[in-house]
């Protein structure tokens, strides 16, 4: 039986919450009993916060891919796994029953083991949203080997920084994607990755967009004619340990580069098939439309893997909401007859921009569940959701997690516990969270006032789908996570509690950016305005924006060399999109004479937060400045 036992009643899930807190080995040997396992574990938990070290599920031996595919195929080897829409509307679209997918899975692992792909070996993909994508994934844990996927949008640049980390020596990408109106590069972006990545072997290449694009002889091979070589060949799931690396996925943190978050093969699948289940109260037959991309988390735990593990159908989008017209995700709905949406508050906003019209001639009937994530929602948005999209019979989840946490910590279960707008409400079983001060005491007192108590958001307990490490140097996933509040992992969110014990996520605390959903470091955006030769110095903090969420202002201290500064504004957002790619553009780029520093030379943010939000009138204490006279006249400019 592959279906896991759904919570079915608020009380249901106070008594499955209870069990877990009291005793999570039970708890979760029950739910993990549900897999296939290659060897069974001797071990459901070994763990400490300290080092840290985590290990569920200890010396059992399993293959996700067989969880996905195999065990499905008797009982729905011919019902649909994936549906495909593409870009254009007009362009056929596909769809891959469980058999066949199992097919494309095991050719794709034929043709990388072909390629010299081993066990352990890190590969990148870097495609559009594509089917061949998500077999990608899958074909790569079938073999064992570790897939780092890389969103379309990054620049090559961040691509070599992601590759010499992960010291990956394959990549499968495609000629070109399809975005909108857009066809964009893909290959020619990582043939320039590769200028400084001289020890990758082989790059597989998908051809799609029929763009023009050049092969290196010896390093690159289209995947069709490999493909069709391969023909319909057989390749078992190579047995993994519990702990062993499954996937690569690079996030932004408040210093420094990119980190590689690293999940693992046993806690991860357990994770993603009990969260997707749960959440969206998923039932036989359903169709679920996750419109995130495969290269951010939400795509691989509630496009790939979640709905995979549980045996349901999952919907791939390849274009933009926008594209032909606002109404394509309404669009989609109807045509495919969708039952769950899950989508991001930035692209409801911006849909929530174009009112009623994209409507027309909508049903939006098939919709039974919808479900947010990515960023804090706001009320007005919340509303729209529930009554123009949900027609006010859908309930809403509002999923709150991160990268780190591989799947959903804290969330509404589908018509099932109570939902509210702008709350993420209660934890999922095996979550327990703290809400911290600065000083690490746990607070637990509700301000009798407010009905509330505010923190740092922590977790006092692991989970199976957490972080292990960060590629490479365990150390920065200790001093990251671990060892700001010592014994507790802290998310980098601010959040409020009621009495009741329902969460509001406000946000990040630290220096991390929330961008249309995209996670973004300050410090990452102000390295690569600083690379720009006219730049002398800058600051990158965050401001409230009506559609994105939060946006980007840059305070730049600029030398008079080199550029005028007319064009100097656009010229930086080159170098940002060079350095990150577009998704890190600054909105507002301030040119000014100094940054408000204390003596010791620290840039004060806090007041430079406050300038961009546009809260002027209390900018808080300026005496400490080294030259308060710069706050001044940042003010006179400010845009
Ligand atoms: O600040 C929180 C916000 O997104 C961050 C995680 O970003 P990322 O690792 O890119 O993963 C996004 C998809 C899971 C969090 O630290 N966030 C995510 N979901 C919510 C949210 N903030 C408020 N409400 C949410 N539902």
């Amino acid at each position: 039986m592959s279906k896991l036992k759904l919570i079915n009643s608020l009380e249901n899930y106070q008594s499955a919450y209870q069990h877990s807190i009291k005793n999570p080995e039970s708890f979760w040997d029950e739910i993990a009993q549900s897999f296939t396992w290659q060897k069974p574990y001797s071990q459901v938990l070994r763990w400490n916060f300290e080092t840290p070290s985590i290990e569920w599920f200890y010396d059992g031996e399993l293959n996700i891919t067989e969880n996905c595919l195999d065990r499905h195929l008797a009982s729905k080897g011919d019902q649909i796994a994936f549906v495909f829409e593409p870009n254009d509307p007009k362009s056929e679209g596909k769809s891959y029953t469980y058999k066949a997918l199992h097919q494309a899975v095991q050719n794709m692992a034929q043709v990388l083991l072909n390629q010299g792909v081993q066990k352990g070996d890190r590969v990148c993909i870097y495609m559009g949203m594509v089917p061949e994508l998500a077999i990608a994934l899958l074909a790569c844990a079938r073999i064992g080997a570790i897939h780092s996927v890389i969103f379309g949008g990054f620049s090559a640049q961040a691509i070599s920084d992601r590759l010499i980390d992960a010291s990956a020596e394959f990549i499968i990408t495609q000629d070109g994607a399809f975005r909108g109106n857009k066809t964009i590069p893909l290959k020619p972006v990582i043939d320039e990755a590769l200028l400084q990545c001289p020890f990758v072997k082989k790059v597989m290449v998908l051809g799609h967009a029929n763009n023009p694009i050049s092969m290196h002889k010896d390093r690159d091979a289209w995947l069709e004619s490999e493909l069709l070589a391969v023909g319909n060949a057989e390749v078992k799931p190579v047995s993994m340990q519990a702990e062993d690396p499954l996937f690569i996925l690079y996030t932004s943190g408040s210093t420094g580069k990119p980190k590689g978050v690293v999940h693992t093969c046993g806690g991860y699948m357990v994770w993603a098939q009990y969260t997707f289940e749960q959440v969206f109260q998923y039932q036989d037959n359903e169709l679920h439309f996750c419109t995130a991309d495969i290269g951010w988390i939400t795509g691989h735990s509630y496009i790939v893997y979640g709905p995979l593990l549980a045996g349901a159908k999952s919907l791939l989008f390849e274009g933009i909401p926008t594209y032909p017209e606002a109404d394509r995700f309404w669009e989609i709905v109807d045509k495919h007859q969708v039952d769950i949406l899950y989508t991001a508050p930035t692209a409801i906003r911006s849909l929530m921009g174009f009112g009623s019209e994209p409507f027309k001639h909508k049903s939006l009937k098939s919709l039974k569940k919808l479900g947010t994530v990515g960023e804090p929602i706001n009320e007005e948005a919340w509303q729209w959701y529930k009554t123009q999209v949900g027609q006010n019979h859908c309930p809403i989840v509002d999923t709150w997690w991160q990268t780190e946490t591989g799947g959903v910590l804290i969330s509404n279960l589908a018509g099932i516990t109570p939902e509210r707008a702008a709350w993420a409400t209660l934890p999922l079983p095996g979550i327990q969270p703290v809400l911290v001060n600065e000083q690490g005491q746990i607070q637990t007192e509700v301000n009798p006032e407010t009905g509330y108590v505010h923190g740092n958001l922590c977790i006092q307990f692991p989970w199976p789908g957490m972080i292990r490490t960060t590629y490479g140097d365990h150390e920065r996933c200790k001093n990251n996570y671990f060892a700001t509040y010592p014994g507790l992992y802290f998310t980098g969110d601010g959040a409020y509690r009621d009495a009741s014990g329902n969460y509001r996520i406000t946000g990040r605390v630290d220096d991390v950016l929330n961008v249309s959903g995209h996670r973004i470091g300050t410090a990452e955006v102000e390295n690569a305005i600083n690379s720009h030769l006219g730049v002398v110095e800058s600051a990158v903090v965050g401001y409230p924006h009506e559609i994105k969420g939060q946006g980007i202002y840059a305070f730049v201290i600029c030398n008079d060399t080199l550029h005028s500064k007319v064009n100097i504004a656009q010229d930086i957002n080159a170098t940002i999109t060079q350095a990150i790619g577009p998704i890190a553009k600054a909105d507002k780029i301030q040119i000014v004479s100094g940054l408000p520093k204390t003596r010791s030379g620290k840039i004060m943010r806090r007041i430079l937060r406050k300038i961009a939000e546009g809260e002027l009138q209390n900018l808080g204490d300026t005496t400490t400045l080294l030259d308060p006279n710069v706050v001044d006249a940042i003010l006179k400019d400010r845009l």
